[in-house]
């Protein structure tokens, strides 16, 4: 039974960022789902792929290092543990993992036409298409059983779950392993970060819920990592339950006892989030409010898609953040989806003479910091919503 725990209001496509600012862009109730048999949460208004991920999708991997960094890793790790004749990446974005690999041995698969072209000319094998049932059967068909699949903030947005570990299932070899990473839902409910949940953030998975999903295509999760990436991911380790030869690490058990001593199991937890998150709602726009009415200037840092959520739970527009600034080529110039804050490619100048600045990107907030040193030296300060809304 799906239960409702959080209204996040009515908010435009996170990902839409218009030349031309517009109150008519579409917008869509947000609201949030916490299953009490899967244990799965989602958001219950699907939006279709098509419409979300498209030849225009501005969002690059490779803009932070942090997530350079961490393909890198694990890149190498793949390449020490696993043996494989293909890795298969669902969702393989600009490249920033399959960059890592030679080209003869990965296959991305990407359906935003722009970013599929950038891994294509640098000749990689590269699937322009949405992950499903008819793609898996082509790959299988042309290339075999695959030893390695591979996705990163993927799969939470894609709908139909059944459908993608069918397809997983079909071209998975019978030895081979399927690691998929996303964000926490556990690490989420800690941070009070609603703002994960977005039209494109379909999921937000827990182990608990993944061990669901996956047993009836006789899947298993036989190690997990958390990782600090995008505020706190989980990394799943997956195999078929007739591989014998990999054994199920301790790391399995502990993060299901972890989840159900945080309550995740119980609607209850939830219920508490969505307080929660009114609460942080409320307080921000106290902080945000006092600093206006003491004439500061405040700018954003990092037009995330969670940005957006936040910006347009709380309402905030531009009386209260002048403009953002982001790295984001395919971001600049244009509008924070629903709210008429323009942003900038990111320069230093921009941040000159600004007392506050609103962490879009709080998931980053060390790389961030790292390179704002100037600014903070000079008494800068940072504005941001989790754990709980308050000034650094
Ligand atoms: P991310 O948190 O991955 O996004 P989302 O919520 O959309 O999934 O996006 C990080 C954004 O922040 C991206 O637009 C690039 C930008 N950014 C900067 O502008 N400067 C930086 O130093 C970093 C690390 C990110």
């Amino acid at each position: 039974m799906n239960k409702h725990f959080l209204n996040l209001g009515l908010q435009p496509l996170a990902n839409n960022y218009l030349r031309k600012f517009s109150q008519n862009q579409p917008r869509y109730n947000l609201n949030i789902f916490f299953n009490t048999k899967t244990k799965l949460v989602s958001i219950s208004k699907r939006i279709p792929s098509k419409i979300m991920f498209h030849k225009n999708y501005p969002y690059k991997s490779s803009m932070s290092k942090t997530m350079i960094q961490s393909f890198f890793k694990l890149s190498k790790e793949i390449k020490k543990k696993f043996k494989h004749n293909y890795i298969l990446e669902i969702g393989s974005n600009d490249g920033a993992l399959i960059n890592n690999f030679n080209k003869k041995n990965v296959i991305g698969v990407e359906p935003c036409s722009n970013l599929a072209l950038i891994t294509k000319k640098k000749g990689y094998i590269t699937f322009n298409k949405y992950w499903d049932f008819k793609l898996a059967q082509i790959i299988k068909k042309k290339y075999k059983n695959i030893d390695l699949i591979y996705s990163a903030n993927t799969l939470t947005h894609i709908s139909d779950l059944n459908d993608v570990f069918k397809s997983i299932d079909l071209i998975l070899s019978k030895n081979g392993v399927l690691i998929i990473e996303d964000p926490s839902l556990q690490e989420c409910i800690k941070k009070t970060s609603y703002d994960q949940f977005y039209n494109e953030h379909i999921y937000i998975f827990s182990c608990l819920a993944v061990k669901n999903i996956i047993k009836k295509f006789d899947l298993e999760i036989f190690d997990i990592k958390n990782l600090s990436t995008h505020g706190g991911s989980l990394r799943y380790y997956i195999k078929k339950k007739a591989n014998k030869s990999i054994k199920i690490k301790p790391s399995v058990k502990k993060q299901l006892k972890k989840e159900t001593r945080n309550g995740l199991a119980n609607f209850k937890t939830y219920k508490k989030f969505g307080y929660l998150a009114q609460k942080s709602k409320h307080n921000l726009l106290k902080i945000f409010n006092k600093l206006k009415n003491d004439n500061k200037k405040i700018i954003g840092y990092g037009a995330t898609a969670k940005a957006t959520t936040i910006l347009n739970y709380c309402d905030l527009d531009n009386q209260f953040i002048d403009y953002f600034v982001d790295t984001t080529p395919d971001k600049s110039n244009r509008f924070i989806p629903g709210k008429n804050i323009k942003i900038f490619k990111y320069s230093k100048k921009l941040l000159k003479n600004i007392d506050y600045i609103f962490l879009g990107a709080w998931n980053f907030k060390q790389e961030i910091f790292n390179k704002e040193k100037k600014y903070l030296s000079k008494g800068g300060k940072f504005i941001t919503h989790v754990p709980y809304p308050k000034i650094i």
